[in-house]
């Protein structure tokens, strides 16, 4: 007891998530997908999964309560993911919390999504060191965020200029005839094959790119160059070594990843470093990162796969730091932004 009881909702994408936080402690995630309805139609449909969020929403938050034990009047505060994210689900989420914080005449705090994959390891490792750096990586996102406090000093360094981690890796699944999303599939054929057998490029690495955009990402130009070299072997008429191109792409998008992530990290004397984001499920990503790190001295944190894609936990985990620094609530008016920095 002590620390407010706060309630997360989470709807950015296709995940409806629900959980309850107590200080740095989770009492329940209670999370439904629709990942199922999308899969077919290859790619998240936003009006399919507002309806999948709107029919999931209210037994989601009935089943998190449950689970706990909690009753509705037992919450002290409500956090919402506010953005970034599809409008139309981030709508449903946003609906639901009002409506909570009306009728509990409960404090309402609107939060960043991005920011919660990084919040969420503080229920998993623990309180945060002074500095962490963290690298959010999903089928969404892919930023560098420099977390000087989770509640109140986060500073995005760098983003992708083009294609999220995950997306790229869907994009090279479907082009190499992986069913969607091709993510854990590109990556079980990367394990069986040469990551040195193509040298595909790293996007902005360049000394002329690294003078702007030093921490950003982009994989646009290294999923072309993937096509043109798979078009390439099929036009003469030779046989594509599918595990060799997905190591290949892997490791390329694992180096350019961890090198601008652990050269944050040295730039910013920073020692922690926290991944995140359903990206963080990635077989190359983690030992690429692994390796990386302990030759730095720095000290990675992820948190279970579970906690890494979409959920409640992260917005609880994050609205309970909000709340524990003393920020404002939100007003009832606050909007959702799809875009949000
Ligand atoms: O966080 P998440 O569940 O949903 C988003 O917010 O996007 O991330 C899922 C993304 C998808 O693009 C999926 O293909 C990719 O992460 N992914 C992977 C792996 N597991 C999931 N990509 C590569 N290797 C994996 N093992
Ligand atoms: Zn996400």
């Amino acid at each position: 007891l002590g620390a407010p009881l706060v309630l997360g909702i989470e709807s950015s994408c296709d995940e409806t998530g629900v959980a309850l936080v107590r200080g740095r402690e989770l009492l329940v995630d209670a999370v439904a997908s629709s990942m199922d309805e999308h899969a077919r139609y290859g790619g998240i449909i936003p009006e399919v999964a507002s309806r999948a969020h709107l029919e999931a929403m209210i037994p989601t938050i009935q089943r998190a309560l449950g689970e706990a034990d909690v009753d509705l009047s037992q919450i002290d505060a409500i956090a919402v993911t506010a953005g970034p994210g599809l409008v139309g689900p981030l709508t449903i989420g946003a609906s639901a919390a009002k409506a909570l914080s009306i009728g509990l005449n409960k404090p309402l705090y609107g939060v960043n999504h991005v920011i919660g994959h990084a919040a969420v390891d503080e229920l998993v490792h623990g309180e945060f060191p002074e500095h962490v750096m963290a690298l959010v990586v999903s089928g969404g996102h892919s930023s560098l965020l420099l977390v000087d406090d989770i509640a109140t000093d986060v500073t995005e360094l760098g983003s992708t200029l083009d294609d999220a981690a995950g997306e790229a890796f869907d994009k090279v699944g479907r082009l190499l005839g992986l069913p969607y999303p091709g993510g854990p599939h590109v990556d079980r054929l990367a394990r069986e094959g040469d990551p040195t057998a193509i040298r595909f490029p790293r996007g902005l690495t360049a000394r002329k790119d690294q003078e702007k955009h030093a921490y950003d990402f982009s994989f646009s130009g290294l999923k072309t160059a993937v096509a043109r070299w798979v078009e390439a072997r099929v036009d003469s008429g030779l046989e594509v070594p599918l595990n060799d191109v997905a190591a290949s792409f892997a490791e390329a998008v694992a180096d350019v990843l961890t090198a601008k992530t652990i050269a944050a990290c040295q730039r910013h004397g920073v020692e922690t470093l926290v991944v995140g984001g359903g990206f963080s499920a990635n077989s190359q990503l983690r030992d690429m990162a692994a390796k990386r790190c302990a030759e730095a001295g720095i000290d990675l944190r992820i948190p279970p796969i579970r906690y890494c894609t979409d959920n409640g936990a992260m917005i609880a985990a994050l609205g309970s730091a909000v709340v524990r620094a003393g920020v404002a609530p939100s007003g009832l008016d606050i909007p959702v932004d799809s875009s949000m920095p």
